[in-house]
């Protein structure tokens, strides 16, 4: 397939998003704007400057950039602009459907309100649902570098607004702080009707996606890339069709792989692991929903029928009811039938 083609059929895919921080999908150009009109001072003096920095060799480096980018978020129309533009780029490469991940912590932290955040992140995707027709969940992320106590606090914040909050994850710097940290945080938010996710095996070993899986009962890994590692693992998301949102321009970025031609996705799918491809942190990571796509199946040489699954499985994977489901798969399906390669 000719590379150009290749990009085309991706662009065309009604595609589903399932692993996205909006704070990483914080543009330079609006983080100068917004830090100009909170009268905030930005370390670097140019968005060439910023965007020199964004060289990583591992999560923590990054997480150190991207927290320090999210604090010129302040007000509600801040929260709101942030998602807007995240949700105006997906829209322009055909993404349909986004479960998206906030982390509270990082702004009430700093004084900002959980009320401030999440009115701004919720009118947007609103507003994306009734304009751009972009069907949404939301899902709070607890950051694990920090205490549990801190996380039941959140989760307290958080029960004013608990019709519009679908789950909870689990995020930030992975290795020395396991999923067995939250496993009451998690079982009280399971208690509170949220559905339960969490980042493991990323940087961090295949006992962490047991742990996410036994201890904290999640019904999706977030990355997973080394579940490889352990082939009992692999029968257990096989037997129970547990989904994984890999990101593989973040793991070439944050070197969880050397290049993208290692990346695990083929092998996954080849054993029929439920695998989907999303973006992680696009602004950081170089490309959002298609380039993700696009550079993986270049790399590994993926077949069409392959690049079909990854979307179906995206779908498959979301929280959206079976007969959306449903209706988006054959959406899927007719697009790859009516193309002539
Ligand atoms: N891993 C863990 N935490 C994160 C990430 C990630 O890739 N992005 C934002 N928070
Ligand atoms: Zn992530």
């Amino acid at each position: 397939m000719k590379s150009s083609n290749l990009k085309e059929i991706i662009q065309g895919i009604p595609k589903a998003e399932l692993h996205l921080h909006i704070e990483g999908s914080f543009e330079p150009e609006l983080m100068f704007e917004i830090a100009n009109r909170n009268n905030i001072p930005l370390a670097y003096d140019s968005i060439e400057s910023l965007k020199k920095a964004y060289k990583f060799n591992n999560l923590q480096e990054f997480l150190d950039i991207y927290y320090i980018g999210a604090q010129v978020l302040i007000n509600e129309q801040d929260f709101f602009d942030l998602t807007w533009a995240y949700l105006t780029k997906v829209h322009s490469e055909n993404v349909v459907h986004v479960e998206i991940f906030f982390d509270p912590q990082t702004h009430t932290d700093r004084g900002v309100g959980f009320d401030v955040v999440i009115n701004g992140i919720y009118k947007a995707l609103e507003k994306g649902k009734q304009e751009l027709g972009i069907s949404y969940k939301l899902i709070m992320s607890y950051l694990r570098h920090l205490s549990e106590d801190s996380a039941f606090k959140t989760l307290e914040a958080s029960l004013p607004f608990k019709n519009w909050i679908d789950g909870v994850g689990l995020d930030s710097s992975e290795v020395g702080n396991p999923p067995s940290k939250f496993e009451k945080v998690f079982k009280a938010s399971s208690e509170q009707g949220y559905k339960l996710v969490a980042h493991a095996g990323e940087e961090g070993p295949s006992s962490y996606i047991w742990e996410a899986l036994d201890l904290l009962k999640v019904v999706r890994i977030d990355h997973g890339n080394r579940c490889l590692d352990d082939e009992a693992l692999v029968q257990r998301l096989l037997d129970e069709k547990i989904p994984l949102t890999l990101c593989p321009l973040s793991n070439v970025e944050l070197k969880v792989i050397q290049k993208m031609e290692d990346h695990p996705v083929l092998k996954m799918l080849e054993k029929g692991i439920l695998a989907t491809i999303h973006s992680d942190d696009p602004a950081y990571f170089g490309g959002y929903m298609s380039e993700n796509y696009y550079e993986t199946a270049k790399a590994l040489n993926l077949s069409t029928e392959q690049i079909m699954q990854l979307a179906i499985n995206a779908f498959e994977a979301s929280w959206l009811s079976d007969d959306e489901k449903k209706k988006h798969i054959k959406t899927v399906k007719n697009y790859f039938n009516s193309l002539v390669i």
